[in-house]
């Protein structure tokens, strides 16, 4: 199954970047992915955008530190101090960003400049003065590449393959100070700054990029899905750097919380589709919401009794059970709130197929009246075998599942009172099942499978969502 991102850009993918990029981790394993995510050229650039907006913010509060020394202007020593550095403007109006295959991604700037304002002061035997300066920076060049792969322990590893770097000309104009300090100061400050410039950038980046990816591997391999269930987000393999996309393969098994035993399944091989046009491709297989319905269903989320409380939508009361079960009525002669205990008695089955995803569960059910004197009242058991389609959307960086009840097959098994007709509780159940439990389950939004990946878990209202067929996903990510 495919879910992709949108084919739009706009502000609201950004904070997924943020987060989502740094944030991929991962544990060694020779074997086939749950979840396989690609990113095209088309969110490499989306990346560079956000990546350049961000350095630019980046440079305009950062601070550099001052220096000091002494020069010989012809047979005079000055000893100076430049100060106070602040980045004013910085423009960068030409960036490329494209995938190196086998490699990983190169990023380039072009005719990049930069205003920085500082303040100087010289002191000489015979004088002493002080003021401001403009430096411009100008026709900057830098052509890097960054290496992506897979470390001893499975996390993703980013490292700075290749830097070069060229500057047109860096000019200094002082603000104040006599022609003689005038000309030796931009003289001195013009080669000093150029080539310090020249040293520095490129070690800057590496040393970034080192720190970055120190991060990277700092990151737990294993993430908290929510309450009940935990999922491996590790690569398996090396991510694969292709001309036009990179793949990551990641594990995606899903268990469930304190117990991190490999459930006995197997992964099978599946691709991504080649055509389309999103930024973002996120793949699932069947073996992770095998794991994924395993986890859940130890985890005890598809047992569930829905009271009044639970039942926001829609009040269950006996006035629904009068028909079939008449004995109730002279108990209750206003309408008593049902209680009804669902329970999975096997692990759900589910089945995914290019655009369908069903799920079909097993279980049984009790029913009970909550009578005037607050007395629970047993009614009736039976199995419950119901069969769903879902569909799963990816929405603020959560994969939410929602069920669609489409059969359900009832058989009594044990009553407390006489039944007039048993094929009215499969309807009585099947409309329960619709209004009450589903958008229980929907709205308890037990798939927050990506939450961990983008770190916060808030649910907020979706703000949009984009339909594809059945299965294969409808939105991604509004922020
Ligand atoms: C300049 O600095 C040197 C040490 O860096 C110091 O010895 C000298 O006295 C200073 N000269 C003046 C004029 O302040
Ligand atoms: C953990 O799960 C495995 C299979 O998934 C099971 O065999 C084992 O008993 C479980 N361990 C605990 C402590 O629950
Ligand atoms: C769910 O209910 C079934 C049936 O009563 C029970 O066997 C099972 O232990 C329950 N599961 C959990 C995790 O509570
Ligand atoms: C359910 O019943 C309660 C009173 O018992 C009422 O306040 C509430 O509005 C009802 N809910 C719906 C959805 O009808
Ligand atoms: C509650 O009412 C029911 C039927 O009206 C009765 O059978 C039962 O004994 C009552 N229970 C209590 C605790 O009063
Ligand atoms: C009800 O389900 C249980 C366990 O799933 C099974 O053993 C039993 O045979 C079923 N009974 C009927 C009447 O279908
Ligand atoms: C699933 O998606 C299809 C097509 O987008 C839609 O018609 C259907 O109502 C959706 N079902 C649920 C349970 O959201």
């Amino acid at each position: 199954m495919l879910l992709t991102g949108p084919s739009d850009k706009g502000e609201k993918m950004q904070k997924m970047w943020y987060s989502f990029l740094p944030c991929l981790l991962f544990l060694q394993l020779e074997a086939n992915p749950g979840l396989k995510v690609r990113i095209t050229q088309k969110g490499l650039d989306y990346g560079r955008k956000i990546g350049i907006e961000l350095l630019k913010r980046r440079l305009l509060k950062e601070t550099f530190p001052s220096w000091s020394g002494q020069e010989s202007f012809s047979i005079v020593k000055v000893n100076y101090t430049i100060s106070r550095f602040r980045v004013d403007a910085v423009d960068i109006p030409e960036t490329s960003a494209s995938f190196i295959p086998g490699t990983g991604v190169s990023l380039s700037v072009a005719h990049a400049s930069a205003i920085i304002s500082a303040d100087w002061r010289v002191k000489t035997w015979l004088l002493k003065d002080q003021g401001g300066f403009t430096l411009s920076i100008s026709e900057l060049f830098i052509a890097s590449v960054f290496k992506v792969s897979r470390d001893s322990t499975g996390h993703l590893s980013v490292l700075l393959h290749s830097c070069q770097l060229s500057i047109g000309s860096v000019k200094v104009k002082l603000n104040e100070g006599s022609s003689w300090i005038y000309s030796f100061l931009s003289g001195y400050l013009e080669k000093a700054i150029h080539s310090k410039l020249e040293e520095n950038i490129c070690l800057n980046i590496k040393y970034k990029i080192q720190m970055m990816d120190a991060q990277l591997r700092k990151q737990k391999v294993l993430s908290q899905i929510d309450a009940f269930a935990q999922i491996d987000y590790s690569l398996v393999s090396s991510p694969a750097v292709f001309k036009s996309h990179i793949n990551l393969d990641l594990k995606g098994t899903v268990y469930p919380v304190g117990n991190h035993t490999d459930p006995p399944l197997v992964p099978a091989p599946f691709g991504l589709p080649s055509k389309g046009d999103s930024m973002l491709y996120l793949g699932v297989s069947s073996y992770f919401l095998k794991t994924a319905t395993l986890a859940y269903y130890k985890a005890g989320v598809f047992n569930i009794t829905i009271s009044k409380d639970l039942a926001t939508t829609f009040n269950l009361t006996t006035a629904m059970l009068k028909d079939f079960v008449p004995e109730i009525a002279p108990r209750c002669p206003t309408a008593c709130p049902v209680l009804l205990k669902l329970m999975a008695t096997s692990p759900p089955v589910v089945s995914l197929q290019s655009d369908t995803c069903r799920l079909w569960i097993t279980g049984s059910v009790e029913v009970f009246a909550v009578l005037p004197n607050s007395t629970i009242q047993y009614i009736f058991t039976g199995n419950l075998t119901t069969s769903t389609r879902s569909n799963l959307t990816v929405i603020k960086q959560k994969l939410i599942i929602s069920l669609l009840l489409k059969r359900l097959h009832f058989s009594l098994l044990h009553s407390a009172v006489r039944f007039s007709q048993v094929s009215l509780v499969e309807n009585f159940l099947s409309y329960t099942l619709r209004r009450v439990v589903i958008p229980v389950i929907n709205g308890k939004n037990y798939g927050q499978f990506l939450s961990t990946v983008g770190g916060k878990a808030s649910l907020k209202p979706l703000k949009r969502v984009h339909s594809f067929k059945g299965c294969s996903v409808r939105s991604f990510l509004s922020v």
